[in-house]
């Protein structure tokens, strides 16, 4: 029964994997972020520093990444609900369980990955996803959503020289079978090693190297698996001088290596370690309910700034689309707030750019090499304002065109009262001096921003800070529009994302600043 389900579930999952079905409700912070996270090369160190399963600190990138994740999961309590891929390593670096350089280092990668809306642990499941690839493994579906533990979770990272009856209980607690932690152990021993610098007792002083790699090869495949079963393994918790600490030779022949022996095959070994991978890193508190699978998007709108100028709103946006080649143009419409201005079709305005961006390795995995941006500079009627867009893409080849709006809901800007302006906003020695513009008239206005800041080496978790902005003389009211600044010691190379709020006679409002505002846009 459990099997016949599983076969469904996974039959779905094939079904969702065709590009196009990933659903995208603009505006979503979340989704947004984690998808130029994934598939946007240099967009973020997620799917950038572990390329090519690079080496640092006698080991690989990779494998510091994967097993952080393993270790921030390992506090999951199946029977309370509690604990689990919740980033509560930051507050567990101290522990004997977590020595290591690559702990606080594969923390300190990630310094810049979090938003408001996306945490360190969604960006450690991440970090592992592509730990996994940029050595050769199989790609696994990402999920977003965890939530960021704010304390410690319980010492319950499992150690070598405990015996094999805590190890099968630990897993359990962890939410896996005993057959299933030898797999597990196994796809995570499959790069790196043990650092001798931190283990004496394990990588003893008549070893010449200072990282005992588990495998003889650095990529994530089966060679770990192989060597145990020809005997010419060199994984020190399997032939270790100190018998105490063989953690790995216990649980690979508890089951008479039945499980290992399943793992011969490079096949079963990459559908195995990407299905208990995945598991692994979704595996959270019982009150955290994780997205469907992000898959690249096929129509994403992107950078939309609107803002008073000359007489006008500018509108930028930018239409991002997987690009299949074709003589494509894009026109952006959108409709008025009040008023009549727009003929019936709405009004609209083409491209003024377009321009091309290779995807990411985890992208071109599922099949997406380049994405297209096609971007918007619109001057919108002061008077009428903008209520909702659209999109129409022409493949200019007798087709019908398509038109891109929000799955028939329209991308609808609630209100245009407090907005962001890029272009008075400026980047001083300083400073960020951030510019919001709020709407004539009104008799009472309070503008703030609630800004997301990253975390320090010695303290490797986001903060946040409400900064109040204030009116400024230098910009004096125009086209209907009153502008408030940030204090000039606003944080600028700390911060990772903002939302300005407002209250305007009483009434809230707020708008997502997205991520690296480049100021002057
Ligand atoms: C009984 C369970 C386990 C024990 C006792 C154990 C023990 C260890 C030890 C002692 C090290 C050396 C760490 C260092 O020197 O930095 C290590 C490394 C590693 N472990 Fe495990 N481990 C277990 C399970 C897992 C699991 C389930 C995964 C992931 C799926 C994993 C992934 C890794 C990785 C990737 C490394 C290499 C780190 C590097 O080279 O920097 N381990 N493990
Ligand atoms: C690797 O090990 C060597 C030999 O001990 C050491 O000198 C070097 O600093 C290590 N490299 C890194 C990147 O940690
Ligand atoms: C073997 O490892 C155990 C656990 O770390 C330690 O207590 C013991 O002293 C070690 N034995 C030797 C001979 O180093
Ligand atoms: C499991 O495999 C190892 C390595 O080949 C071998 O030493 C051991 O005897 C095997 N155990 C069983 C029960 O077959
Ligand atoms: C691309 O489409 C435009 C607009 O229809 C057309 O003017 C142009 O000739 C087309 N170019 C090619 C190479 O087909």
């Amino acid at each position: 029964m459990r099997y016949s389900l599983a076969g469904l579930v996974h039959l779905a999952c094939t079904c969702h994997l065709v590009i196009g079905a990933a659903v995208f409700n603009w505006p979503d912070p979340l989704i947004d972020n984690i998808d130029d996270q994934l598939y946007r090369p240099f967009f973020s160190p997620v799917s950038t520093f572990a390329l090519g399963c690079g080496q640092r600190d006698n080991t690989s990138i990779a494998a510091e990444w994967l097993r952080i994740a393993y270790h921030d999961m390992a506090t999951h309590d199946i029977d309370s609900g509690t604990g689990g891929l919740d980033a509560s390593i930051a507050y567990e670096l101290d522990r004997p369980q977590n020595i290591g350089v690559g702990m606080r280092g594969t923390l300190e990668d990630f310094l810049v990955s979090p938003i408001e809306h996306v945490g360190m642990a969604d960006v450690l499941a991440m970090g592992a996803i592509s730990a996994v690839i940029g050595c050769g493994g199989p790609a696994i579906p990402f999920r977003a959503g965890r939530i960021d533990a704010t304390e410690a979770g319980p010492e319950t990272v499992p150690e070598p020289q405990q015996d094999l009856a805590s190890h099968i209980e630990s897993f359990r607690r962890q939410g896996f079978s005993a057959t299933e932690m030898i797999s597990l152990v196994a796809c995570g021993h499959s790069l790196g090693g043990v650092r001798k610098a931190d283990f004496p007792l394990i990588v003893t002083e008549d070893e010449p190297t200072d990282v005992k790699t588990f495998a003889s090869t650095v990529g994530f495949d089966n060679t770990v698996v192989k060597e145990y079963l020809d005997g010419s393994t060199q994984n020190v918790l399997v032939m270790g001088s100190n018998v105490t600490t063989r953690s790995d030779l216990r649980i690979f022949s508890s089951d008479n290596n039945a499980t290992m022996q399943n793992l011969a095959s490079p096949d079963s070994f990459n559908q195995i370690c990407g299905d208990l991978i995945e598991r692994m890193i979704n595996t959270v508190p019982s009150t955290v309910t994780l997205t469907e699978p992000i898959e690249p998007l096929d129509f994403k709108v992107t950078d939309t700034f609107l803002f008073p100028q000359g007489g006008s709103l500018a509108f930028l946006a930018t239409l991002r689309i997987i690009d299949s080649a074709l003589n494509r143009t894009v026109t952006l419409f959108w409709k008025e707030r009040t008023g009549k201005f727009c003929p019936d079709a709405g009004c609209s305005s083409g491209s003024f750019q377009v321009d091309s961006e290779a995807a990411s390795l985890l992208a071109t995995l599922k099949g997406v090499n380049t994405f297209k941006f096609y971007r918007f500079n619109a001057a919108i009627d002061l008077a009428t304002s903008i209520s909702h867009f659209w999109f129409e893409v022409n493949n200019n080849d007798g087709s019908t065109p398509l038109i891109v709006d929000n799955q028939g809901k329209n991308f609808v800007i609630d209100q245009d009262v407090l907005l962001f302006d890029p272009r008075r906003t400026s980047a001083t020695i300083g400073g960020l001096i951030m510019v919001a513009a709020v709407k004539n008239p009104f008799s009472t206005a309070a503008v703030s921003a609630f800004t997301t800041i990253k975390g320090t080496t010695a303290v490797p978790v986001i903060g946040s800070v409400t900064t109040n902005f204030e009116l400024d003389s230098s910009h004096p009211p125009a086209d209907g529009y009153t502008f408030y600044t940030s204090p000039t010691s606003f944080l600028h190379l700390n911060r990772l994302s903002d939302t300005l709020h407002a209250t305007v006679d009483g009434e809230a409002y707020s708008v997502w600043v997205p991520t690296v505002v480049g100021t002057g846009v």
